[in-house]
């Protein structure tokens, strides 16, 4: 039987640790030709990802800049992706969730002709600020697919009201999948070396655009005041290498010996951080999934949030970036055993770790019936 020829197109942090299993499942496969691309909108962090799943991209597009524009990510991937597709003839491509360069790599596709899959389709918050621009590059992205892989019935849910109930499979998502490859319950770090093992940790990550300037100023002061009133805390912070990012943690956090701000760590080490940690503070995506599969209430430094099913089920908790909010959920979490006990002791309500299986499958089943 003929091959199905699947590209798969990414290029950021998160999206090369979702797409890591599903391409790795790909080139164990012998129903599928796999061709990676990466856009490389993220140079070193994508690096660390690709190191991990020792995945090796096939073309590297090598748009990264320093400051770079949504319309300069956009016409770039575009300019760049087109010739490869025109050269390799894919019969599907593959992008994921929200990024501007995945939306415009689908874009590519479609003006080719080429069949799309979307990987963690119908995550919505129904806002089109919020997040900027990932909630309209993700509902684009479903306006051009072919075939939608939701991580949960919500997704599934999600993708029907805006008319998408053709060739939706509810995978769970590939998140779970990686943690399999990353933790390590023998793990040791560096960091943990300058933390006393009395103390509780806790893991931060912040990057939004929507968040940039006085949101992230007043969320990091906020945690400051809470944890450098307690003895006991210690705050583990990989800073995201955008400049906009790094400026603000330093000029609020650096040189408080509670807070050990680091370079954006490797899937492994974050992962298994994650795991030896008290709770996780995000405005992250991707960690709002993973978090709960380990156990760890994750306060969500948002106004909105595209994965309610882990609000739902407890796990999760939104409390924005007003000063005084984030010092009171921070506060309550740190000092009530019940409060703790019922967020990490929630329902994982992403999947069981086997999604990458279940988009292949998808794929050939839809090739079969064509
Ligand atoms: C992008 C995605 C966002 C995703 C995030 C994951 C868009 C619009 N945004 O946002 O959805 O949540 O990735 O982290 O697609 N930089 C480096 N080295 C790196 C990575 C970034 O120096 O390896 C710096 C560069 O100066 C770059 C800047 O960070 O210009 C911003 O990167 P960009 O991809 O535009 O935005 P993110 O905030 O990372
Ligand atoms: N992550 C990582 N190293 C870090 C911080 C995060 O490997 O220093 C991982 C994390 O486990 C998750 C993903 O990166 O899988 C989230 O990426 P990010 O927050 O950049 O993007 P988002 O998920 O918000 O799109």
């Amino acid at each position: 039987m003929k091959k199905i020829k699947v590209m798969s197109v990414f290029g950021t942090r998160p999206e090369g640790i979702k797409m890591g299993p599903v391409v790795k499942a790909l080139a164990d496969d012998d129903r599928f030709t796999s061709v990676v691309v990466s856009t490389g909108q993220h140079a070193e962090m994508l690096q660390q990802v690709l190191d991990v799943f020792a995945v090796k991209p096939d073309y590297d597009l090598k748009i990264m800049k320093p400051g770079q524009t949504l319309t300069g990510i956009t016409v770039t991937t575009m300019t760049k992706l087109e010739p490869i597709i025109q050269k390799e003839h894919p019969d599907i491509m593959l992008v994921h969730g929200d990024t501007s360069s995945a939306y415009a790599a689908a874009l590519t596709a479609f003006y080719n002709q080429v069949a799309i899959g979307h990987v963690e389709a119908g995550l919505r918050t129904w806002n089109k600020y919020s997040p900027y621009p990932e909630e309209m590059n993700r509902q684009m992205i479903d306006d051009l697919a072919d075939l939608y892989f939701a991580p949960t019935k919500t997704s599934a849910h999600n993708l029907a009201l805006g008319n998408h109930q053709q060739g939706v499979v509810i995978t769970g998502n590939t998140a779970i999948d990686a943690l399999h490859y990353t933790i390590n319950q023998d793990y040791q770090h560096s960091v943990l070396d300058e933390i006393d093992s009395e103390h509780k940790i806790i893991l931060l990550t912040m990057h939004r655009r929507e968040n940039w300037g006085q949101p992230m100023e007043e969320t990091f002061k906020a945690i400051k005041k809470v944890v450098d009133e307690r003895e006991n805390i210690d705050v583990i912070y990989p800073v995201h290498l955008n400049p906009k990012v790094q400026m603000v943690a330093k000029k609020i956090l650096g040189g408080d010996n509670h807070f050990h701000l680091i370079a954006p760590l490797n899937v492994v080490d974050f992962h298994n951080l994650m795991s030896k940690a008290l709770l996780v503070m995000s405005d992250s995506g991707g960690v709002q999934e993973e978090a709960p599969a380990l156990h760890k209430p994750v306060l969500v430094l948002r106004d909105t949030t595209e994965r309610p099913e882990g609000v739902s089920a407890g796990t999760l908790k939104l409390i924005g970036n007003q000063y005084e909010n984030v010092v009171e959920e921070l506060s309550t979490l740190l000092d009530s055993e019940d409060e703790y006990q019922k967020m990490s002791e929630a329902k994982n309500p992403y999947g069981d770790g086997r999604a990458s299986k279940r988009i292949l499958d998808a794929i050939a089943k839809w090739f079969e019936q064509k």
